[in-house]
């Protein structure tokens, strides 16, 4: 690649979120090959200009670097670290953006490394809409080097890519991110489903949460959801959450915090996907929280 050619992104995984990301590469002018597993999330692409590849190998072959959207670790090592695909990564930048352990990144990272790659994790903190304009907010993992050479292609995706560290600190950073909104989602859940069964109007406790130091906005794009229960839908599916809240368990165990509420955070999001919630938002914890049969 010279610097007057735009890199040949390959992107991995067109679910929920690696969709409208690769649209905002093609917007940006990057030429992009797309693969999912299941093609038919991958196809609509083509309208925008993306080349849609039958296999991983085949969306990496004549890429200079490849963004991950996968749901998880095993994913990543399923598509990227096996069959073909592995034999093709020298030379290659991976570019990882899915949330996972920060343990689970430095083993990508090697795997990658060892083969002649170079790694950047780069997870992100906002939902489909924030991907589709291009204003998640990325935080990287990568040496600082590494890091500038391809803020052309994160700028893509947020306006501000930050690096934050080596592999795995942005990872570590993204797991602390996401146990923050578990832990603030469920707790407004428990506030309302306390009021609601007090015969509380519940537009009131909104308000004086809302003017009170304990408010977070997203607070108000839940509200209507939970009082509704109307799940979908989903921005950010329950099942993610109870993924990355297991990783957010085992990593605070690892570290030797004493959390141990984070494990009820786990049986809540696990029964809201137990009562087929899996797919709906993950603020359909608060049908957990607040089962319908439960004596007023
Ligand atoms: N949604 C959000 O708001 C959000 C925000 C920030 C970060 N994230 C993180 O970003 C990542 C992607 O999230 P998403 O919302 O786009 O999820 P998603 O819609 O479920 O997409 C997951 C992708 O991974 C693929 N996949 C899963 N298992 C696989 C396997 N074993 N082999 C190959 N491909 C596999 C899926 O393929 P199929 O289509 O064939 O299932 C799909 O392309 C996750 O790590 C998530 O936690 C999500």
């Amino acid at each position: 690649m010279d610097d007057r050619t735009p890199a040949r992104i390959a992107v991995l995984g067109t679910g929920l979120m690696g969709r409208p990301m690769a649209g905002r590469l093609l917007a940006a002018g990057f030429p992009v090959t797309v693969w999912n597993r299941t093609p038919d999330k991958a196809r609509p692409l083509a309208d925008n200009g993306a080349a849609v590849a039958s296999s991983p190998a085949a969306a990496i072959r004549d890429a200079d670097a490849v963004v991950l959207m996968l749901a998880d670790a095993p994913a990543i090592r399923d598509t990227l670290l096996a069959g073909e695909a592995a034999a093709l990564l020298h030379g290659l930048t991976v570019i990882q953006m899915g949330t996972i352990a920060p343990a689970e990144s430095l083993e990508v990272a090697a795997g990658v490394v060892r083969r002649g790659g170079s790694y950047l994790e780069a997870p992100v903190l906002g939902s489909i809409a924030e991907a589709a304009a291009g204003r998640l907010l990325v935080m990287v993992g990568a040496p600082p080097a590494l890091f500038e050479r391809w803020l052309p292609v994160l700028r893509a995706f947020g306006p501000e890519p930050r690096l934050i560290g080596p592999p795995g600190h942005a990872a570590a950073l993204k797991l602390a991110l996401n146990q923050l909104i578990a832990t603030i989602t469920t707790a407004y859940a428990v506030g309302l489903g306390m009021v609601r069964r007090a015969g509380v109007d519940l537009s009131l406790w909104a308000d004086i949460v809302r003017s009170s130091s304990l408010y977070a906005p997203t607070f108000d794009k839940k509200f209507n959801r939970m009082v509704d229960r109307e799940f979908t839908p989903a921005n950010f599916p329950a099942r993610l959450l109870l993924k990355d809240l297991r990783l957010v368990v085992d990593e605070a165990n690892r570290i030797g915090l004493f959390a141990p509420f984070l494990e009820g955070l786990v049986e809540i999001v696990a029964r809201a996907v137990e009562a087929g919630f899996g797919e709906a938002d993950y603020s359909a914890l608060a049908a957990a929280v607040e089962p319908p049969s439960n004596p007023a």
